[in-house]
């Protein structure tokens, strides 16, 4: 994780660096800090916490140059102070770094015994430190970089500045992500396009092994051989940069959290827009003429929200399209030697496309050569770079770390792909499907009217923000949900929130029942309703405080059971997951509302989770 930012300028770049880390925020926020160099050489600022900490001490102890390094950190090795927080510097050179660098420990030892000494706990000063040690043998600067990152295992990104050389920017990557950017205020490193915001007119995503020297009259870049040298790139590939969606601040929001709630409905619209036809009624989902009729059975593999996204799209690929499905989180998937051939076809969902455990799973399947879909938020991510086909999620830029938009797009997008694959493989007929679609359609109106209605939800949030633990159960479709829905809840308001399938539950979870235990039952009125009923009935008469989302004659006929209830409209049954989602968001955001917590940036966690 980690997210940094570089400059070279005929301006002050410290407001461009401070711009770049608070776009990067979203890659943790546990400390911050810049170097930029200037007439007094090369000067250090860095603070634990938030960047705001970092932009007050800047306010009591300015810092101007026209070059600068800068980082956000999520810790890995070592707390989260000061002392931890990059860039780390030796009287030669700073360091930014984002990666985990795996063999640090020998690496420090050796350093140690050469008589080289450490200043934090992190991985990540052994770079530096190294860099030191090889100039003290004689290496000019560039080469004892490039020495020191031949003897990294693990992934890195890094920039560097040499007080040798305090008008040149050193950049190199390894499996973790970063581009150069030339703009009219001059040349900018980041790890993500999205901290360029629109001030970049040419971008060049690096790739692993490359190093690139940066100064103010270009760039010049370098490719490691299969012989371990390097060589120099003549034509450097820059490509014009994208045109951003950049995040509008709050509009008027208490947080990003709730902008981006309200703002799902629009997000269904958009991508209705984007893969119907003109008359708003055939689906194109844009794979290959036959791609999604070849698709016999599909693999779908992620992490976090978007692997409960992709256990909630199991249910409509195999009982609207018929496909066998299996889900996998990335982290196992990728090590557990999963059989393959290479017409086993393979989705992967990540709306960051950086998540590194996905994007090593993508590569794992590639190497087999495996059809590789993703399905991606950013359009400009390596996964979507490295995918053979992307279906975009089309969420727009979400700031809130808890994913709520971009899970709402990735099922409105799995729901279309699985309405696609019907149509082609023929176990849905043009009425059935025109009769979803337009589902779908009205969807946004019961959202819209669901939001002007949370007077129960927020009771319902008092309530629950005492409480210490909670239980989500439900069945089917309504299972994933229920683990998305305790997902939201532990994330921002840290209560402990376990979910399980309804019918799991007598097999040992009941136990935890008491009259302490909310348990939210998602029951929507489908064929498994009345058994998820019974289920509420065994938790009932333990005593647990039931919260039942369901639709009113569920509500009804349970009322003597239950401490409180969301009623919820009618709709398609097939859409039951999308709407269902917006009181279990609702429900995580009041409760953390109601605690007081910092609900867009939850301790500990960070938006793109680029170590595994
Ligand atoms: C939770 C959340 C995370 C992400 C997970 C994967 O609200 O957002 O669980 O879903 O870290 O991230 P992506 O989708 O970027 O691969």
């Amino acid at each position: 994780m980690c997210g940094i930012f570089g400059a070279i300028s005929t301006q002050s770049v410290t407001p461009s660096l401070l711009e770049g880390l608070n776009a990067l925020s979203y890659r943790g926020y546990d400390s911050s800090g810049l170097v930029v160099g200037g007439e007094t050489g090369l000067q250090l600022r860095r603070s634990e916490g938030k960047i705001d900490n970092l932009v007050k001490l800047l306010g009591n102890s300015p810092l101007d140059g026209g070059i600068g390094i800068a980082h956000t950190r999520w810790a890995t090795h070592g707390d989260c102070s000061t002392r931890n927080a990059h860039p780390h510097m030796t009287a030669d050179v700073a360091v930014v770094h984002n990666g985990i660098i795996e063999n640090y420990q020998s690496l420090r030892a050796e350093m140690s015994a050469e008589g080289m000494t450490f200043e934090s706990d992190t991985d990540s000063e052994v770079i530096p430190v190294m860099v030191s040690f090889y100039l003290a043998q004689g290496m000019a600067p560039q080469q004892a970089l490039y020495q020191s990152l031949s003897r990294l295992e693990g992934s890195y990104a890094i920039a560097a500045i040499f007080s040798s050389q305090p008008d040149r920017l050193y950049a190199a990557r390894k499996d973790s992500s970063l581009i150069i950017a030339q703009g009219q205020a001059g040349i900018m490193l980041a790890s993500d396009v999205v901290a360029l915001g629109n001030s970049a007119e040419l971008i060049c995503p690096l790739t692993d092994g490359q190093l690139a020297v940066i100064a103010s009259e270009g760039v010049r870049l370098y490719q490691t051989t299969a012989q371990n040298t390097q060589i120099q790139i003549d034509n450097i590939p820059w490509q014009p940069a994208p045109k951003l969606d950049v995040a509008d601040g709050k509009q008027g929001f208490e947080h990003f959290m709730l902008k981006e709630i309200y703002e799902q409905g629009d997000v269904i619209e958009r991508i209705l827009n984007h893969y119907l036809d003109i008359n708003g009624r055939q689906l194109n989902t844009g794979l290959q003429p036959g791609q999604s009729a070849a698709i016999e059975a599909l693999n779908i593999v992620a992490c976090g929200t978007s692997y409960y996204a992709a256990c909630t799209a199991r249910y409509w690929l195999e009982s609207i399209a018929g496909i066998p499905t299996d889900t996998d989180l990335a982290s196992e998937f990728r090590y557990r030697n999963r059989p393959m051939s290479s017409h086993t076809s393979n989705l992967f969902i990540s709306q960051s496309g950086e998540t590194a455990d996905t994007l090593a799973a993508l590569r794992y399947a590639k190497a087999i050569g495996c059809p590789c879909l993703s399905m991606n938020n950013v359009p400009t991510s390596t996964m979507a770079l490295e995918s053979d086909t992307i279906l975009p999620t089309l969420a727009g830029p979400e700031i809130g770390v808890a994913s709520t938009k971009a899970f709402m797009a990735q099922l409105t997008v799995l729901l279309l792909l699985s309405i696609d694959c019907a149509r082609h493989n023929g176990s849905m007929d043009f009425d059935q499907e025109l009769s979803l679609i337009k589902a779908l359609h009205e969807l946004p109106s019961l959202f819209h009217r669901q939001l002007l209605t949370q007077e129960p939800i927020i009771r319902l949030a008092q309530m629950m923000a005492t409480s210490d633990h909670a239980l989500f159960i439900g069945r089917g479709q309504a299972w994933p949900l229920a683990q998305e829905g305790a997902l939201k809840l532990k994330e921002i308001s840290y209560i402990h929130a376990e979910a399980y399938a309804a019918g799991e539950l007598k097999h040992g979870p009941i136990a935890l029942v008491d009259e302490q235990m909310p348990v939210v039952v998602i029951a929507p009125p489908d064929e498994l309703q009345p058994k998820t009923l019974s289920n509420l009935r065994e938790v009932a008469s333990r005593g647990g405080k039931i919260i039942l989302i369901a639709d009113s004659q569920a509500i009804e006929a349970s009322s003597e059971f239950i401490t409180a209830a969301i009623p919820m409209p009618q709709v398609d049954p097939v859409l039951f997951p999308l709407l269902y989602t917006l009181p279990l968001q609702l429900l995580a955001y009041h409760v953390a509302k109601e605690k007081g917590l910092d609900i867009d940036k939850p301790r500990n966690l960070a938006k793109s989770v680029t170590v595994e």
